[in-house]
Parts: structure tokens; sequence; C-alpha cells
């Protein structure tokens, strides 16, 4: 084996892939294994991130008629089901296709997105599977809580050129209802992904929106338990 060119060269091949396979998969699992995974009702509960509810409340007072409609009341227990659904949208049309959510080490990203991605981020129920994204058409979403209004995001789903002229992103028009008067306002679908948007990020203390009160962070909390 070792006489021919071609020997060494599928040797080496399973070399590199076995040291990928190690320090990839068997080192961070070895690492990580002790981190607690949360469920996602301990991520909305307003002692460990009070962002979440506020966001939810935010979206209650924006479109009073949908919320009482498609949500009800503003519960916990509402907020962690509509979390749910709105991860599932995400994945259901694809965002994961054009949008990262991973901040990573390199090329000043942070500097662009905010704090690097820390492990313990994906340690929770809605990051199953972890929605890393495939490439970056759009840009990363994982800091994106807090960064616009509600509003934004729902006249930016109902014409992405609305808010972002140029843009290539296309338009997700049935998370909407068109009212006989009035423009349009998020259906249950729109109000899920829009929380769930609101939710990414908002676990860090950093005041990307001033209304944000999450003091100590929910990193810290999450790591002590
Ligand atoms: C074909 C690629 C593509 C797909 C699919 C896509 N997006 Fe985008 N998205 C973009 C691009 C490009 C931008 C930047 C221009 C803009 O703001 O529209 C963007 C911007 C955004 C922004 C604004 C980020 C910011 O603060 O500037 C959000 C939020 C967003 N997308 C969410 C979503 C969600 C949720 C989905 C799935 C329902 C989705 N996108 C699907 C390409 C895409």
């Amino acid at each position: 084996m070792f006489e021919s060119k071609s020997g060494i060269l599928l040797l080496a091949g399973l070399g590199f892939f076995l040291l990928a396979f190690v320090s990839n998969a068997v080192v961070p699992i070895l690492m990580f294994r002790d981190l607690p995974e949360q469920s996602v009702e301990e991520l909305v509960d307003p002692t460990v991130n009070k962002n979440v509810m506020a966001e939810l409340r935010d979206l209650q007072q924006r479109y009073p008629e949908s919320f009482a409609q498609y949500v009800g009341e503003a519960t916990e227990e509402n907020c962690a089901e509509l979390l749910e659904r709105g991860r599932d949208i995400y994945v259901g049309e694809g965002c994961w296709h054009c949008h990262s959510q991973f901040v990573r080490p390199v090329s000043n990203e942070s500097k662009r997105w905010g704090p690097v991605a820390e492990p313990i981020e994906y340690q929770n129920e809605l990051q199953r599977p972890v929605m890393f994204g495939t490439r970056r058409v759009g840009p990363d979403l994982s800091r994106e809580g807090g960064r616009r209004g509600s509003d934004w995001h729902v006249a930016h789903f109902w014409d992405p050129q609305l808010t972002s002229p140029g843009s290539i992103m296309p338009a997700y028009k049935w998370f909407l209802d068109e009212p006989e008067s009035g423009p349009p306002t998020p259906n249950a679908k729109g109000l899920a992904i829009v929380l769930y948007v609101q939710w990414l990020g908002s676990w860090l203390e950093f005041p990307i929106s001033p209304y944000y009160e999450n003091v100590e962070g929910v990193l810290g909390k999450a790591a002590a338990r």
C-alpha cells in the first residue's frame, strides 16, 4: 500500500477524516456534555429572560385584534407555544437557506452582529436541530431580537422591498391577513415568526433595545444551574 502514491493519498484522506471527526464531533461532545438543556418553558420564564414576554406583550399592544384571535392571552404558556410554532415556520419556510444563526470568531463578525456565539446558546429545545444555516444570502439572525420593531418585521415579511429597497428576500404574504380597511396585520403564522425572530439573541445582556432589562444575562444563569 505504501509503495503507491494513491495508497498514501488514501491513507492520508482517511486520517484527515478521522482527525476532523474527533476534533469536530468527539471533542465538543466530551467538552459540553454536562451543559443543561433548557426547555422552551424555561426560555420564556421572565426570571430567566424578561425580553421574550416583553416582546409578546408588545405584539399584543400593536395588534390587539389579531393577537386576541390567534393567541388569546399574553401568558407564558402561550408564549412558549408561539415560539415553538415560530421555530417550525422558520424550518418549514427554509429561512435557514439564506440566514445563519452563528456569529463566528473570525472576520470581525462580532463588530457587525454582537458577541460571538457560545455553545450554551444552542443548549435548548428550540435549537433542535440547530439552526446554524447553510449559507448567508441575508445577514446572520442570531442577534436579531430587539434590533427592529415588530411592525418593521411585519412590513418586511409583507414586502421586503418596503423596508429594504433592492432586497432579494422573498415576500411572505401568507404571514399576514388583509383587513377590509387599514394595513395587513399578522396572522397566527406572522405572530409566531415575528416572536421567534425577536427571541433570537434576546437572552444576551448587550443593550440592543432600550427596553431590554436583562441585567445579568441568561447565559450566566443557565451556566450556574
Ligand atoms: C432567498 C434568500 C432569503 C430567504 C429564503 C429569507 N431571507 Fe431574510 N433576508 C434575505 C436578505 C438578502 C436580507 C437583507 C435585505 C432585507 O432586509 O430584506 C434579509 C433580511 C432579513 C431580516 C432583516 C435582518 C436585519 O435586521 O437587517 C430578517 C429578520 C429576515 N430576513 C428574516 C427571514 C425569515 C424569518 C425568513 C423565512 C421566513 C427569511 N428571512 C427568508 C434573504 C432571505
